[in-house]
Order: structure tokens, then C-alpha cells, then sequence
């Protein structure tokens, strides 16, 4: 048989395969968001025999039916997410944990746990506007349809969660989890940039998790946490961090550097434009800061051999310019000639890009 006509018979193959991923691919989110809520990994963790957990213990421990259990198990065993190992001589079975399954503890607070943030994503408000994807994209681009969000909750996002507290306390614990595992590694990659510097205004900063992590590596730094003033209300009280209510579209509170992680992106061209110009005029001039930071796509796939690694990263940025695409009204996750874009147009001369080993990376811009 031809070489070509053998790779399209393999591709048919892969293909009749692949499409079940689309007709089910629900089912692997849905099964880890049920480990999260009967905290699965957690009985299995505290189970005080320290060794492999059985069925009919984890049943106890997390008052659930046997026999579903059993089904939920074998599914998130099959997935990689759980293991099952031999016990009593080989006579029996039981459960235990993986690195994957203690990244779905949603008791752990440790800089790794991202179970919150699956509890997010899997509500029902944050689901709805998936269904209507289609519509956003085929909507004319004078924009006369609204987006997904809009079109289901008739508001967006943060409209919704000042009205939901439920929501907006989701909302806070994703991006809280999220901030324990980046915001370190900012401050490792970041370090020189701190000092000298005595103000530090988080812009979009949530319940202050960002600036709790800054003032503890940096103590120098006083930090103001500023975001609208629903969440301002149930910010921490953190020593050295001021908690600030306000829009960030009227002005910034003035500062020796801005921090802003994962706000611009939520934002099209023009308002991305105003929220970096007050930003930039927050700032002393000459010796300002502006510290980004978001995602930076590919411009290009390599053409050399591309590491698994970069790839699943990439994949998140990906992924999380469809969040934007579902989640916001015009939002987007930028290439570096986008991030070149929306900076020069603010009247930013000069930024750098610094690495940070993970989906995000920080963009300096000097003001
Ligand atoms: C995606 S969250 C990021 C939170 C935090 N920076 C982090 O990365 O964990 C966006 C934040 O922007 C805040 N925000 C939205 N509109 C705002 C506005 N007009 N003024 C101030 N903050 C705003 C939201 O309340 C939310 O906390």
C-alpha cells in the first residue's frame, strides 16, 4: 500500500477514536469536580491507617454509596488522577493518591492546590455561556449580538458577581489559589524590580492574596489592594496592605509600581488602552513600573522539536483565550505584537518580557 494512502487510513483510524472525546469529553470534568466536592483526596490523605484506602473504607469516610463509588473510582483510576495498588497479600485493593489527585484538594491552601478553581469553572453560571459560543463567532462584527455571558446572565461577569456573593466568593478563591502558585515564582523571576521601591498598588487585586505573598517576600514594600468595592468588602486584613474600593477605569491610586495580574486580558483593545494609561499615570515618570502579568501566545509553532512541556503550556493559553471568548465581553489572551500594540498606544516606550516557567510570564513596561 502507498505511504500516503497507509497515513490516511492511520488518520481515519485516530479520528474514529478521537471524535468520543468531543461526544463525552464533559465527563472527565465533571468526575474530578465530584472528587473535589466529596473530597476524595482528602479522606484518602487523613485515612488513619496511612496505607492504601479501600472502597468500603473511602465509602465511610466520604458517606458515599458503595456502588457509585466504586464506578466515579474506576473512572478517575483510568484517567491517572487516582491509583490502585494491591493490598492484603494481593487479596484485595485500594486507593491511593497521586500528584495529580493532591491538586484537587480544595481543603489545602499550599501554592499547588487548584481545586477552587475547578469548583469556578464548573458552576453553573460559568458553564452556561459555553453553549453559546457559536454565536459570539458568528456574530457581525459590528458586535449587534451579545456576547455569551451577556446573552445568558443579561450582565457580565463582575455585574453578576456583585449581585451573586456566592459567585464573587468563587470567583475570589480561584483567583486566590491561582495567585498562591504564580505570584511566587513573579517574585523569584522579579526580585531586582522590588527594590528601591516603596509603594506597590495591585490593580483588579481581588481579597489581596497577591499583595499578602509581595509584603512578606519584599517587607519594605507598603502595598494597596484596589478593586471594586463589593469585593474590597470581603478583602483580608492583611498587615502592610491598604484595602482600596474604586474603579480602575477612572484613575489608579499613585504608587512607585503597579502590579495588575490577569485583568488586562480581560479587557478588548480600548479598554485594555485606558486601564494601561492609568496605570502609566500612576506612576512616577522616568522611573515607573508597570508589572503584567498575563499570557503571551505564540506568535508561531516552533519548527524544531517542541518540548512536551511548552506544548500543555500553550494549550492553557489556548484554552484560556476561549475562557475570554465565553467569559467576558471582549477579552482576549494577546500574542507580543497584540502586548506591543495595546503598550505603545498607552505610551509605553519600553517593556521586557520575563519568563516565569508557567502559562503566564510578566511584561515590565517602563513608563
Ligand atoms: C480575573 S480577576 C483577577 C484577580 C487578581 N488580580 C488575580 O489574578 O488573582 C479580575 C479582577 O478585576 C476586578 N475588576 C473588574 N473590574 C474592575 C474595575 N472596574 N475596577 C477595579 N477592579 C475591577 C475584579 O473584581 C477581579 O478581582
Amino acid at each position: 500500500m502507498q505511504k500516503s494512502k497507509r497515513n490516511l487510513l492511520d488518520e481515519e483510524a485516530k479520528a474514529s477514536l478521537d471524535i468520543w472525546r468531543y461526544v463525552f469529553g464533559f465527563a472527565d470534568i465533571a468526575a474530578a469536580k465530584c472528587a473535589i466536592d466529596l473530597k476524595i483526596p482528602e479522606a484518602i490523605e487523613n485515612h488513619p491507617s496511612s496505607l492504601p484506602v479501600t472502597l468500603a473504607e473511602l465509602s465511610v469516610a466520604v458517606s458515599a454509596s458503595p456502588s457509585h463509588l466504586h464506578r466515579i473510582m474506576r473512572f478517575l483510576v483510568h484517567q491517572g488522577i487516582f491509583k490502585q495498588v494491591p493490598i492484603k497479600d494481593g487479596l484485595a485493593t485500594g486507593y491511593t493518591n497521586t500528584p495529580l489527585s493532591r491538586l484537587m484538594m480544595i481543603t489545602k491552601r499550599d501554592g499547588k492546590s487548584l481545586a477552587p478553581f475547578v469548583l469556578f469553572e464548573t458552576s453553573p453560571e460559568m458553564l452556561a455561556p459555553w453553549l453559546r459560543l457559536s454565536s459570539i463567532v458568528a456574530s457581525p462584527a459590528n458586535g449587534s449580538h451579545p456576547p455569551p455571558f451577556d446573552a445568558v446572565h443579561g450582565k457580565d461577569v463582575w455585574a453578576l458577581a456583585e449581585d451573586n456573593p456566592c459567585l464573587s466568593h468563587m470567583i475570589n478563591e480561584a483567583m486566590a489559589c491561582h495567585t498562591r502558585r504564580v505570584v511566587p515564582r513573579v517574585a523569584r523571576a522579579c526580585h531586582d524590580l522590588f527594590e528601591g521601591v516603596a509603594t506597590v498598588v495591585d490593580v483588579g487585586g481581588c481579597t489581596g492574596e497577591t499583595l499578602g505573598i509581595l509584603v512578606k517576600e519584599f517587607p519594605w514594600i507598603k502595598g494597596f489592594n484596589f478593586d471594586l468595592p463589593h469585593v474590597i468588602q470581603v478583602a483580608q486584613a492583611l498587615d502592610g496592605v491598604e484595602n482600596v474600593g474604586g474603579d480602575m477605569f477612572d484613575s489608579v491610586p499613585k504608587c512607585d509600581a503597579v502590579f495588575i495580574k490577569w485583568v488586562l486580558h480581560d479587557w478588548g483593545d480600548k479598554d485594555c488602552i485606558r486601564l494601561l494609561k492609568n496605570c502609566k499615570e500612576a506612576v512616577p515618570p522616568n522611573i515607573g513600573k508597570v508589572l503584567i502579568v498575563e499570557s503571551v501566545i505564540r506568535e508561531k509553532k516552533k519548527a524544531m522539536i517542541v518540548e512536551d512541556r511548552d506544548e500543555k503550556l500553550e494549550h492553557v493559553r489556548l484554552m484560556l483565550d476561549m475562557v475570554m471568548m465565553a467569559h467576558t465581553s471582549t477579552g482576549k489572551e494577546r500574542t507580543l505584537k497584540e502586548w506591543d500594540f495595546v503598550l505603545n498606544e498607552a505610551g509605553f516606550e519600553r517593556y521586557e518580557v520575563r519568563d516565569i516557567d508557567d502559562v503566564q510570564c510578566v511584561i515590565i513596561a517602563y513608563r
